[in-house]
């Protein structure tokens, strides 16, 4: 089948390319472009784990993508168009929709004759029948410029559907391959029938999984979730502000934890048991970042009180996300007392493992907050620093190659992203080169027993 993608971001570039390594025909669209450059010569313009890989296996089944910043080309190819530009998010919480109109109008002055518009990006709930209105626009300067040309055009059907997207950064393409659920949101059967049948290869499984994103053994058939599009996008939201809300519990929890001298790993463990619970997304630490679940939580409390809804529980939720950086800090001043003039390092600046990026990264806050305090702050990354360097020109946050140099002369180590490497050093090497042997791990990620008979003073968030 024909798709096309408006956008080469996380999620566009993904969706694209996994529809092709599935074997549909598929053009992509970006403004940008030397990303589109890149892109044609197979160069991936961010970092995620076998992306690069997976466009070489479309190459070799002949499906490469078309790679373009030609609107009408790619437009007038898809059966199926995919809207997934970006909907950062403005100073006051809502959404920046400015790039979802330009390519909503954008498809109605190029579309097919009964194609169907698919919003992948995040958006406000109702925003299917804003996007069909903008498609209709589009459709309407067409109509107009058709008749300075003097020809007729006639009407054009299409519909609008909405596909939410669950991937996760770092692991985007095992998501999208082998996901838990496929949500279609259409008002219209038909419509969701044809979506149903775009990702059939992907909701039975019937495609040989790459040799380097394997399929999990037991790994079934995939539910397709068919419902109305309000809902498509509330399921959107809801999931992502449950995920943020269950890591928020699970910090509140070791805030307790670390008052009445329990261990957070054993509690969060201890009820993860529970079926109905489950294991995942209860690891306590600093917190969550990340482009999603900050911006998600802030849409839904604009959204609900745009209903005069006051949603307590999202903005608790965000609320409490945000006192673990400031935790860091308390911790570093009962410990250190004098923070000016201190020397500390940052093990890891990215929001989470396995991506260069740093949207609503905790290091950054933790960074500025230390810098403010009067303490030389050194940060280390194995992938994040160049976009570090570019996006805070002038932030007084200094940089080094590795966790050994970062060592050198630290008043006190911070774990900020549980990299796997950090995971793996020789702890011992490391407080030999530090001035001070103050260990604040972020990410609960070692052993506090260890780190103490090492010699290091540990703390851990909700470790007691
Ligand atoms: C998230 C959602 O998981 C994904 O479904 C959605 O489509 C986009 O937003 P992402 O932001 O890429 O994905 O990362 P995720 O793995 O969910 O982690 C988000 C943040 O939560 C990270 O900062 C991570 O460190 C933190 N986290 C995660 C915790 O602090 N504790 C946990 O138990 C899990």
């Amino acid at each position: 089948m024909r798709v096309s993608v408006i956008g080469t971001g996380y999620v566009g570039l993904v969706t694209a390319t996994c529809f092709a390594f599935l074997g549909h025909d598929v053009a992509c669209l970006d403004i940008n472009e030397k990303r589109i450059e890149d892109l044609k010569q197979g160069k991936v313009p961010i970092y995620e784990p076998h992306l690069e890989e997976l466009l070489i296996a479309c190459k070799a089944k002949n499906k490469y993508p078309i790679f373009s910043t030609d609107a009408k080309e790619v437009i007038s190819h898809g059966e199926f168009i995919f809207i997934a530009v970006g909907t950062p998010p403005q100073a006051n919480g809502e959404p920046n929709l400015e790039y979802l109109k330009s390519a909503a109008e954008t498809i109605g002055q190029y579309m097919q004759d009964g194609a169907i518009v698919i919003n992948k990006s995040t958006v406000p709930v109702g925003s299917g029948n804003w996007v069909a209105m903008l498609v209709e626009n589009g459709i309407a300067l067409r109509a107009s410029d058709a008749s300075k040309h003097t020809s007729t055009l006639t009407k054009l059907n299409f519909s609008v559907a909405s596909n939410p997207e669950f991937l996760r950064e770092g692991s985007a393409i095992a998501d999208t391959l082998y996901p838990d659920r496929i949500v279609v949101g259409s008002d219209n059967q038909e419509v969701a029938n044809k979506l149903k049948g775009l990702y059939r290869v992907l909701s039975e499984q019937e495609f040989v999984a790459p040799d380097f994103c394997p399929r999990l053994e037991n790994f079934g058939k995939v539910e397709v979730i068919s419902t109305d599009i309000t809902s498509a996008e509330m399921i959107k939201y809801s999931a992502n502000a449950f995920l943020a809300c269950k890591i928020s519990f699970a910090n509140q929890m070791a805030n307790i934890c670390d008052l009445v001298g329990a261990d957070v790993l054993e509690v969060m463990k201890g009820i993860g048991s529970d079926e109905r619970i489950g294991h995942r997304f209860l690891n306590a630490g600093i917190g969550w970042g990340g482009s999603c679940f900050g911006k998600d939580v802030d849409a839904l409390i604009k959204i609900a009180e745009e209903y005069n809804y006051n949603p307590e529980m999202l903005k608790a939720t965000k609320k409490i996300n945000y006192a673990q950086r400031d935790l860091v800090i308390k911790r570093l001043q009962e410990h250190l007392k004098i923070i000016k003039g201190k020397k500390i390092g940052l093990l890891g600046i990215a929001f989470k493992p396995n991506t260069d990026d740093l949207r609503d990264a905790p290091a950054l806050d933790i960074a500025a907050a230390l810098i403010k305090l009067g303490a030389r702050v050194v940060a280390t990354d194995p992938i994040a620093i160049e976009n570090c360097k570019v996006q805070n020109p002038g932030f007084e946050l200094s940089y080094v190659n590795n966790a050994s140099e970062l060592a050198e002369g630290l008043d006190a180590l911070i774990l900020v992203t549980e990299w796997q490497e950090y995971l793996d050093l020789d702890m011992k090497d490391i407080l030999s080169r530090m001035n001070g042997n103050l260990f604040i791990d972020g990410r609960n990620q070692y052993s506090p027993s260890k780190m103490r008979e090492l010699g290091f003073t540990y703390i851990g968030m909700g470790r007691a």
